[in-house]
């Protein structure tokens, strides 16, 4: 028996773009240096890629998407399938990059991990569950159908902070549904966030030209991209300031496209007096410190009833205490670094904001290079600015609500939408709670931070538009396409 060492040798190369099937360097003058958030090592140098690189990588993407479209369901399956393989593989390789680039501790490198192969494993199915309808007439002899054909090009633009994840989800189902994608990792993860998964696919047997990764800053080329003809659908996830502009120019230049927009959040996490309160603080620990908060489903606000507050408070510092701090690829590390010095600095600012605001510090610690240790306030009032932005870091106010009204109130009271959890021992009215939260995604006794590949995920108001996967997704990354047949002459008044 031969073994092949292609699939056991680490991918190398991630210096290059990944345009039209080939491996080639970026031609812009300026470079991306990619380093390791937790020690400041240099990982690659990516010199960045141009305008016409983009625009090659478009023409590759539109050449090929059609013939791909036409291959059979299973053809397409299959290739899905050879990448869950890969990534079972690769798991170390794959688990090790997610450290050293986004600075993941081992902890949440798993559960991206984990997510990024179930979406991998749902898009596989999505070739067969794409269907169409027939629908009666009410002109005689005309038969209605109702097709679902691919959208064609989709361009996707993608964050550091599940960088792998994040992408697979937007490029598993639009690849699996017959499109071609030009893909913008975010410049603090081009690797996990593009390149390997191009790696991947191409060792997949995915065709040339059908995914193609542009390394390029969303300053310089992420206008282009979006502007550019070719792509019919932009799948954007990152801020909701960057969200909108992209929205902004997807629909007010030369050419109208659709856009899916998965933004900021400001998860309010809701603990009602008859709640089991050790379960609700390791809940807050976990939803609020995993990947140091850093996730946009993350526990923003946590919202305790007046009843239950102060011994809320106690038990939740007494556990986040104990959390281990520091180097992400120590085992049992829960906190580890900030992807980059800006967001640091932005965390800083929101330590001096809510000092200066009158919330009280119960827990701090000293910030070593990009390690932000869990930083706890008390007597958070709604008006703060730890209430009303998103923290995207390990900071948390604690918000005391009169009662359960006063709490649905708080919680709704956000720009946001995107997730939310309430604790209760009572179902019914957690579930009357759950239903009141204007909000995508709520979760009943569990933490905000949840994905599943079969479920609807993402926000209302400013936290986006659309849903990612399963039939939601399937939806998304399709078109929809009314073919009527006149089977008779039809009669016309003139
Ligand atoms: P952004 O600054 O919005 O960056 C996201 C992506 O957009 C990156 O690839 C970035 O490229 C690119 N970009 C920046 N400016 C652009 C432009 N003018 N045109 C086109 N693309 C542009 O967000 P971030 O700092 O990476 O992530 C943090 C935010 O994303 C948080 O608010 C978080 O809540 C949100 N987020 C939301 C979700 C979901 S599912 N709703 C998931 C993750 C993150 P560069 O890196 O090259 O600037």
């Amino acid at each position: 028996m031969s073994t092949n060492n292609t699939t056991t040798s680490a991918y190398t190369d991630f210096h290059l773009q990944f345009i039209a099937g080939e491996w080639q360097t970026g031609k812009d003058d300026s470079s991306n240096t990619n380093t390791n958030p937790y020690n400041g090592d240099t990982l690659v140098e990516i010199q960045q890629a141009t305008k016409d690189q983009l625009n090659e990588a478009y023409d590759a993407a539109s050449q090929t998407q059609e013939a791909w479209a036409k291959q059979t369901p299973a053809t397409r399956a299959a290739v899905l399938y050879k990448v869950v393989n890969i990534l079972d593989q690769r798991q170390e390789e794959i688990v090790d990059w997610l450290i050293k680039e986004s600075g993941s501790t081992r902890i949440k490198a798993m559960v991206e991990f984990s997510a990024t192969r179930a979406i991998t494993l749902e898009a596989a199915t999505f070739p067969n569950r794409v269907h169409g309808e027939i629908r009666p007439s009410n002109t005689p002899g005309k038969e209605n159908f109702i097709y679902r054909e691919p959208i064609g090009v989709v361009a996707v633009i993608s964050p550091w902070n599940f960088p792998l994840h994040l992408t697979q989800r937007s490029i598993a189902p639009a690849l699996a549904l017959g499109n071609a994608v030009v893909l913008k990792p975010a410049s603090d993860t081009p690797v996990t966030g593009g390149l390997l998964l191009a790696k991947v696919f191409e060792e997949a047997g995915l065709p040339k030209g059908l995914l193609n990764v542009v390394v390029g800053s969303g300053s310089e080329i992420g206008d282009a991209i979006v502007e550019h003809k070719a792509p019919s659908l932009v799948s954007f996830t990152g801020s909701t300031s960057v969200g909108k502009h992209i929205g902004e120019l997807a629909n007010g230049g030369e050419y109208i496209k659709q856009v899916a927009l998965e933004l900021g959040g400001n998860s309010p996490f809701v603990v009602l007096k008859d709640a089991d309160i050790e379960q609700a603080v390791k809940a807050a620990a976990f939803g609020k410190f995993l990947h140091q908060g850093q996730i946009c489903i993350a526990i923003n606000r946590v919202i305790v009833e007046d009843e239950i507050y102060d011994d809320f408070v106690e038990r939740f510092l007494a556990h986040v205490k104990t959390l281990n701090v520091g180097d992400p690829n120590k085992q049992d590390t829960a906190v580890g670094p900030i992807i980059n010095a800006k967001q640091v600095k932005s965390l800083k600012e929101k330590i001096a904001k809510a000092q200066e605001e009158g919330a009280k510090m119960i827990l701090s610690g000293e910030i070593e290079g990009q390690v932000v240790p869990p930083h706890i306030f008390t007597e958070v009032t709604r008006e703060m600015d730890l209430s009303r932005n998103e923290v995207f870091g390990p900071l948390v106010g604690i918000i005391r609500a009169k009662d359960e009204d006063d709490a649905l109130s708080i919680a709704n009271d956000s720009m946001y939408g995107l997730s939310s959890a309430v604790f209760t021992a009572d179902m019914q009215k957690g579930l009357r709670f759950a239903r009141g939260i204007r909000a995508g995604m709520t979760h009943i006794n569990d933490i905000s931070v949840n994905d599943e590949s079969n479920t609807p995920f993402g926000g209302e108001k400013n936290s986006g538009i659309g849903r990612f996967n399963g039939e939601w997704v399937l939806e998304e990354f399709t078109r929809t396409h009314w073919i009527s047949m006149q089977n008779e002459p039809r009669e016309y008044p003139f």
